[in-house]
């Protein structure tokens, strides 16, 4: 009887020394993984399959630890480069205005010879010059801010039909001085979204103002609203030299400006655009574009139905 206890309890020995064994294995695979996190190294994970509860946790728990600190690198890697990038940018497209600025003043400063009119011209160049240099910094800040997800977007039952309207009256002398009767299609239900009015008012008066700006010539403007699968689109559209197919894929790209309307004087920055994609994606929405040129250009952009 005696032989049997003892096997027993020897038996009993064995299985806890294996399982303490099995256990530390796992605790110093862990211990290895957290080393490496802390080292920086996001692309370990642990692999083993325990038959303890708690263990098989902890790994899972650290994995999905792990996903988040790679997530959050990678950010911050795509944040760093597109900071860098923005720098280049920046300095690039504020050196010729400001060239031309100090060119100005360097004259007024120097040449005694100039005439009163001629001073005024140069004051002139140089408070339009500052105007193009402080709206460039403005939109670079809005940019900058809307990547860092540093603009606060609150999302709220918006009525899009009022506001669609009330952008449009903000346009009115606009549209009134350029001798333009927008066509609107704008359907008798009030639509309502998911959205953020400052931002929506943003996205609208970037994409009314292209149509104007790009359109005028052709002196035909139009804007549509309808419903498709839960979402609400905004057609924005505009006659005139439209976008070759080549730029298509470019025209939300930050400073692009398509060449069709590179050499006109009425070209803006290249930033609306961006703008415009970075805040329709933020409220979970899309932007398309079509061109047909000199025929019909349209911006298409779609926000979640409030049902
Ligand atoms: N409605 C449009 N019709 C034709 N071309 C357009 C239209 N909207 C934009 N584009 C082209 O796409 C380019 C980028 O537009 P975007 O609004 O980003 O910049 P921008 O108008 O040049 O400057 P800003 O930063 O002042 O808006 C424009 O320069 C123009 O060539
Ligand atoms: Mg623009």
């Amino acid at each position: 009887m005696n032989i049997y206890i003892s096997f027993f309890l020897i038996s009993i020995c064995f299985i806890l020394i294996f399982r303490n064994i099995y256990i530390s294995n796992h605790i110093n695979e862990i211990n290895r993984t957290l080393q490496h996190i802390k080292d920086g190294n996001f692309n370990i994970r642990l692999r083993f399959y325990s038959s303890n509860k708690s263990i098989r946790n902890l790994g899972v728990n650290l994995n999905s630890i792990i996903d988040e600190f790679q997530c959050m690198a990678e950010k911050k890697e795509y944040l760093e480069e597109s900071r860098k990038r923005m720098v280049s940018n920046i300095s690039h497209d504020l050196r010729t205005p400001l060239t031309s600025i100090l060119g100005y003043l360097e004259a007024l400063h120097k040449d005694s010879k100039l005439n009163n009119k001629e001073k005024k011209y140069f004051l002139d160049v140089v408070y339009s010059k500052s105007q193009t240099l402080y709206s460039l910094l403005e939109e670079f800040f809005q940019i900058s801010k809307i990547e860092a997800e540093d603009v606060l977007i609150k999302v709220e039952k918006i009525n899009l039909t009022n506001m669609v309207q009330e952008a449009l009256a903000g346009f009115y002398q606009e549209f009134t001085n350029e001798n333009i009767q927008p066509i609107i299609e704008i359907p008798e239900k009030v639509f309502f979204v998911w959205g953020d009015s400052k931002a929506i008012d943003r996205i609208l008066s970037n994409l009314l103002l292209n149509a104007l700006r790009y359109g005028k010539e052709q002196k035909i403007i139009g804007i549509k609203m309808r419903d498709k699968n839960s979402m609400v689109w905004i057609d924005i559209w505009n006659g005139g030299t439209g976008i070759n197919i080549k730029d298509i894929p470019y025209v939300f790209d930050r400073l692009y400006t398509a060449e069709s309307s590179r050499n006109k004087k009425s070209h803006g920055s290249g930033l609306g655009l961006t703008i415009v994609k970075k805040l329709v994606e933020r409220l979970k929405g899309e932007v398309l574009v079509k061109s047909i040129p000199n025929e019909k250009t349209t911006f298409s952009f779609s926000l979640p139905l409030y049902k």
